[in-house]
């Protein structure tokens, strides 16, 4: 199956953005390492990261019709902001886990809230990078996946 992993905002510049918050990981790094996993599974995976809501949300509408199975998503600053990025995974009915790699809810209060954990089959947050693993292995146990 083919599992879509997505990237919001800021996000490619882990590594040297607040390291003391995300971490020292890069994106590259990240992406990587799930590749690997996933591959390893017997399956495909597809990244991508950007700065703009509507790349976002059109790469979310393009799933719809690519094959894909499940969303792994780190919505970033959009977690707290885009009722039009949750609307496009409500639209595709695709399951997704959440993930961040701080805790937003031991963060500032315009943190502690997400329009996408109602939505979400699960959520993962203040594990770092550890976060992406823990979501891709779920992700390939799903019955979306697995069958
Ligand atoms: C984040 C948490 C968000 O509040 C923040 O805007 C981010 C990253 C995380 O991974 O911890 O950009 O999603």
């Amino acid at each position: 199956a083919r599992i879509l992993l997505l990237h919001g905002p800021n996000l490619n510049l882990l590594g040297e953005r607040e390291p003391a918050v995300y971490g020292r990981t890069t994106l590259e790094q990240i992406d990587r390492a799930a590749r690997a996993q996933v591959e390893a599974a017997g399956h495909t995976l597809d990244s991508l990261q950007s700065n703009a809501e509507h790349v976002l949300v059109d790469r979310v509408q393009a799933a719809r019709g690519d094959g894909t199975a499940f969303v792994v998503i780190n919505p970033a600053a959009f977690t707290h902001t885009s009722v039009a990025l949750r609307d496009a995974l409500a639209a595709t009915r695709l399951p997704f886990i959440e993930v961040h790699l701080s805790n937003p809810h031991a963060r500032e209060p315009f943190r502690h809230h997400s329009y996408f954990s109602d939505l979400a089959v699960a959520v993962i947050c203040g594990l770092g990078a550890d976060g992406y693993r823990h979501a891709l292995d779920a992700a390939l146990r799903h019955p979306a996946v697995a069958g």
